[in-house]
């Protein structure tokens, strides 16, 4: 990324008393890009979210907005857009008025004014509520004015702290494409924060996972979720299964054989990182939904425990020998072997990874 990207922070940090709210934090967020702060709750998200918008003074830091440092600007000066959890419309107001807002604070003449709602409107398909008061349209709605009304200024950087959260499973699944689709149209530089996996990895170009005050690890979806740098992303971004093992040599292509820490399995191939040491234990780490039931004679042998139909998979629960915890398997059909009998377990080279010693 270059000097100019839309967003910056240098060494940004806040402590609040004894809890380090944020620990030091460096990131840039490039043009048209949206990432997603993603972390349990407490792991200093929103304040992060704040620092940049200026509600919060750091203790350290810079905040860069394009070339300038707004660290010491109110947050009306930065030019930013924001949509929070509780919308908070303005309640007094008609659809319309709420999104012309800014643009009357600016000092934008009527007929401009009228010309960009409406231009907004169309953009988060509410043209027909624009006389409406706000609080005869739906949750739903009320989050597309308040969307509306943050782009409407034409925002450097639009800020989003958990703005589906208001809103049920469905409407908000659909949402999050909505809002994808917007952003992208108008390459608005995005940050959107949220404690949901699935949120984060439809929405985001790239994912910062945070815990205690720290960026983890940083990459996109896909990066995050394939190939987590430690137990806690794995198993924060879904439900992961983990073995202990340890690495027997090198079996081409970037895979390992590896033997797992389990009586009488057989050895099993897995991604991982260049010079393993074989005298040292290794985590492995597969989802669910990589793993496959067989009845293979090479394969990991697994007792099951239990199945649940979950509506597009069967989520299976196995019990393998010498290990604490199950091992689970989501698949789209169901096996022809009954609850208690043995199985095969097989899963695909490249989608086991061995999770780096010094990861979380
Ligand atoms: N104004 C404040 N005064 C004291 N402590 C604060 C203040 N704001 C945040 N904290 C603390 O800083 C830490 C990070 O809080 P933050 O609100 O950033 O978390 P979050 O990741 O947004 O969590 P959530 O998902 O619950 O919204 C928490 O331990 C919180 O209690
Ligand atoms: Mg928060």
């Amino acid at each position: 990324m270059t000097a100019s990207a839309p967003l910056r922070l240098n060494n940004i940090s806040k402590r609040y008393g004894a809890t380090d709210a944020l620990k030091t934090t460096s990131l840039q967020v490039a043009a048209g890009e949206m990432l997603a702060l993603l972390g349990p709750s407490g792991c200093g998200k929103t304040t992060m979210l704040r620092i940049i918008a200026g509600f919060t003074t750091p203790d350290t830091g810079d905040v860069l907005i394009g070339d300038t440092d707004v660290t010491e600007f109110a947050p009306r000066k930065r030019g930013l857009g924001m949509v929070f959890q509780n919308y908070s419309l303005f309640p007094h107001m008609t659809v319309g008025e709420n999104i012309a807002y800014g643009l009357k604070m600016k000092g934008i003449g009527a007929v401009e004014r009228t010309r960009r709602v409406r231009e907004m409107l169309d953009l988060v398909r509410l043209s027909n509520f624009e006389d409406r008061h706000v609080h005869h349209i739906s949750g739903g709605q009320q989050q597309r004015v308040a969307l509306a009304r943050s782009l409407v200024t034409d925002p450097k950087v639009l800020l989003l702290d958990e703005p589906l959260g208001a809103l049920d499973r469905n409407l908000r699944e659909s949402m999050q494409f909505e809002l994808r689709v917007i952003q992208k149209r108008l390459g608005v530089t995005s940050i959107i924060v949220t404690h949901d996996q699935d949120e984060a990895l439809v929405m985001a170009d790239r994912i910062a996972v945070m815990r205690e005050g720290r960026i983890v690890q940083m990459g996109t979806p896909t990066e995050v979720y394939e190939r987590p740098n430690g137990q806690f992303v794995s198993e924060f971004l879904g439900t992961a299964n983990i073995f202990e093992a340890s690495p027997v040599g090198p079996a081409g292509d970037g895979l390992w054989n590896v033997r797992l820490a389990l009586p009488d399995q057989p050895m099993v191939k897995v991604a991982g990182p260049e010079g393993l040491s074989s005298s040292a234990p290794i985590r492995i780490a597969v989802r669910p939904e990589r793993l496959t039931l067989t009845s293979e004679a090479e394969a990991l042998r697994a007792q099951i425990r239990d199945v649940v139909f979950r509506g597009s998979y069967y989520a299976y629960e196995l019990e393998l020998a010498g290990l604490s915890k199950p091992i689970y398997v989501y698949s789209r059909e169901k096996t022809a072997a009954d609850l208690g009998g043995m199985i095969g377990l097989v899963w695909p080279d490249r989608y086991a990874v061995i999770l780096p010693e010094q990861g979380q």
